[in-house]
């Protein structure tokens, strides 16, 4: 039995403990703002929090979620208004969108550790989140105008 909180919300969990976390949160639980990319922890896109920290949930198993506290985009602000949410909407950073709750939980993770990043800082912390869609740019933007780091 694992026992979890998900977005503030406790949970159970009594299957199979090498399921990625991944699953538990699109199939169980429903929260299908967490996207399936690569499957193998090189794309980003199904990025979460453990415990604060930014992890690739297609490649944590639920065995080890044990106590712990994960969120995910749907539980990052409780009125979707992060000043990352909302400099993602003034920049209209997003095209097709597939990628982009893994980059804002990325950045997310950036910004809690350092509040405000250089270019450098966020090239490189962002740099294992892939765009098929070349938002990069807008990205950095965004990020900047969250951080009130100027462009
Ligand atoms: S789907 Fe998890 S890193 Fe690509
Ligand atoms: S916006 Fe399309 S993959 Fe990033």
């Amino acid at each position: 039995m694992v026992q979890l909180s998900v977005n503030g919300v406790a949970h159970k969990y009594d299957g199979d403990p090498e399921m990625p976390l991944l699953w538990y949160l699109r199939d169980l639980l429903e929260l299908a703002g967490t996207k399936y990319g690569c499957g193998a922890g090189l794309c980003g896109a199904c990025t979460v929090h453990l415990n604060g920290k930014p992890v690739r949930s297609c490649i944590t198993a639920m065995k080890d979620t044990a106590g712990m506290k994960i969120t995910t985009i749907e539980g990052l602000s409780p009125d979707g208004k992060h000043p990352l949410q909302l400099a993602w909407q003034d920049l209209n950073v997003m095209q097709c969108g597939y990628c982009q709750s893994g980059q804002i939980m990325q950045a997310a993770g950036l910004l809690k550790e350092k509040p405000k990043p250089t270019d450098a800082d966020i090239d490189a912390y962002m740099t294992g989140n892939i765009c098929r869609c070349g938002t990069y740019q807008r990205i950095r933007s965004a990020i900047k105008k969250a951080a009130g780091v100027k462009a």
